[in-house]
């Protein structure tokens, strides 16, 4: 894939091919199915939103996508610290979960990820936090993808048991990020 297409980054739409995503591994196999399957009636029904890099084909062609979903935060010992005055006693913090991320494997390396990424804070920070209490943005994220969410602002959660997971949460305060 020529790294110079002119792709366009916006919602899923209904009209969109989501077929023909290079994953590069087998493991990334549960996101190709989750976009060929399940993301557009998702979307449409307010249970995940997909926001793609798309390709101006004809049928658009879908080359990256992140999925958006309500979550939450586990508050323990090790969680992340809010203001000691917040006098927040209940059990979780709201968030945002980045739900599913992935970038075609020919166009990775090329700021796509980290732009999708970006779009997810954007739409968090501008559109949700207003409105809708909601601290941070969470994620589970792979082992081998760790390094790529601390460039995007991410923080480990800092627990023994989280550590030891097989997909460790990271997760951004979402008062640390400048509105758009
Ligand atoms: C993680 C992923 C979405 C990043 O997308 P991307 O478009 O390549 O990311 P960016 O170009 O914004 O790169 C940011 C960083 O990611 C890492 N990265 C980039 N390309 C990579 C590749 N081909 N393999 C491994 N890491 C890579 C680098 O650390 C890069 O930093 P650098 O630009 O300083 O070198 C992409 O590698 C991917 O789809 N991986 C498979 C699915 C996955 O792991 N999803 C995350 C689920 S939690």
């Amino acid at each position: 894939l020529p790294i110079d297409i002119n792709l366009e980054l916006r919602e899923l739409r209904p009209g969109d091919r989501v077929t023909g995503l290079s994953i590069g591994e087998p493991v990334f196999l549960p996101l190709k199915t989750y976009l060929q399957k399940e993301a557009k009636s998702h979307h449409r029904l307010d249970l995940a939103k997909t926001y793609a890099f798309i390709e101006p084909s004809a049928p658009p062609r879908v080359r990256g996508y992140i999925t958006l979903v309500c979550g939450e935060i586990v508050v323990e010992d090790g969680a992340p610290q809010v203001e000691p005055d917040a006098n927040f006693t209940y059990p979780h913090f709201p968030a945002v979960k980045i739900a599913r991320l992935i970038v075609d494997s020919r166009l990775r390396g090329n700021d796509l990820g980290t732009k999708l990424v970006q779009l997810g804070l954007g739409i968090v920070k501008d559109q949700i936090c207003p409105r809708v209490g909601c601290r941070f943005v969470v994620v589970d994220a792979k082992r081998e993808s760790l390094d790529f969410y601390v460039d995007c602002g991410f923080t480990l959660l800092n627990t023994k048991a989280n550590r030891d997971r097989a997909q460790p949460i990271m997760f951004v305060d979402m008062t640390k990020v400048p509105s758009g």
